[in-house]
């Protein structure tokens, strides 16, 4: 009997973690609409924008021998991964991988999405734009490259990059997002937004409040709980319950600041 036919989702956010989504689309078969992004290209973040060049190596401009470009010499006409011959400067406009970037208002009534924006914040936001428009959220994406242990849970809306690792009865609450090669342990609890960045290491246990973020290759010690809206910088270690909206770094991880 044939597979059922799945409707295209929209992703959301057609910034690096954006193509990181429609990688893990493709490998997984899930047929992709669009992105929709109400960013215009000169306002995206320098964050994004360090992605943007490494797409680049065929682009003509100011490059090196091997097509890499120093920061202040990238053309901001560039950043936004519009393809060749797109207009792409106002909010959505031309497009990303061949694939049509649209405003979030743009979204057709009953479309699902995933929003593939790390910031646990904007996706916040997002959702409510889009929920008001009619819009739904997507079943979780799974790059088939990630590994998914017996009695792993995951709200809609989730996003699991190739390499991650969940091992069993981990649970992940809706539009929370685990990154490449990033670990999550048996029996942890996430809420909904948070973002494990590659290669962090959540043990066994831990819980991750709404909003919570795991910075890259941080790891958060058995058992330990991140408050929500809290931030563990990269490559921290966890040894202590890291307080609600506290961003904490180094080993053992201190509070740095709040947010
Ligand atoms: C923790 C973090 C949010 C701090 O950002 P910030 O508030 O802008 O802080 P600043 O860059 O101004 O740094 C403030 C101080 O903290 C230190 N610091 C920043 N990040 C640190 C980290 N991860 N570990 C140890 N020290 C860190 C800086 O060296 C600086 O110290 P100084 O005052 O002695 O010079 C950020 O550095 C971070 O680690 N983000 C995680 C990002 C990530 O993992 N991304 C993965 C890809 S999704």
């Amino acid at each position: 009997m044939a597979a059922a036919r799945q409707d295209p989702i929209w992703i959301v956010g057609a910034g690096g973690l954006g193509r990181e989504a429609l990688e893990a689309a493709r490998a997984a078969g899930t047929p992709v609409a669009g992105f929709l992004d109400d960013r215009s290209i000169d306002s995206r973040s320098p964050a994004d924008r360090s992605f943007d060049h490494f797409d680049r190596f065929d682009a003509v401009g100011p490059l090196g021998p091997l097509g890499l470009a120093k920061r202040d010499e990238r053309d901001p006409a560039a950043i936004g991964r519009p393809d060749r011959g797109s207009a792409g400067r106002s909010p959505g406009g031309g497009t990303v991988r061949g694939l049509p970037v649209l405003d979030p208002a743009a979204i057709p009534a009953g479309a699902a999405y995933l929003i593939a924006i790390a910031d646990p914040g904007a996706r916040r936001r997002l959702t409510e734009r889009l929920l008001a428009a009619g819009a739904r959220p997507a079943e979780p994406l799974v790059d088939p490259r990630a590994v998914l242990a017996g009695g792993v849970e995951l709200a809609a809306g989730c996003l699991v990059l190739a390499g991650a690792v969940l091992s069993c009865e981990a649970r992940l609450g809706p539009h929370s997002q685990v990154h490449y090669n990033a670990t999550v342990g048996h029996d942890a609890l996430l809420g909904a937004w948070v973002t494990v960045c590659p290669g962090a290491n959540v043990s066994g246990g831990v819980q991750l409040a709404d909003g919570a973020t795991v910075g890259g290759n941080a790891v958060v010690l058995g058992g330990r709980t991140v408050g929500e809206d809290a931030l563990v910088g990269a490559a921290a270690v966890v040894t202590r319950d890291v307080a609600p909206r506290t961003v904490v770094v180094g080993s053992p991880a201190r509070a740095l600041r709040r947010r």
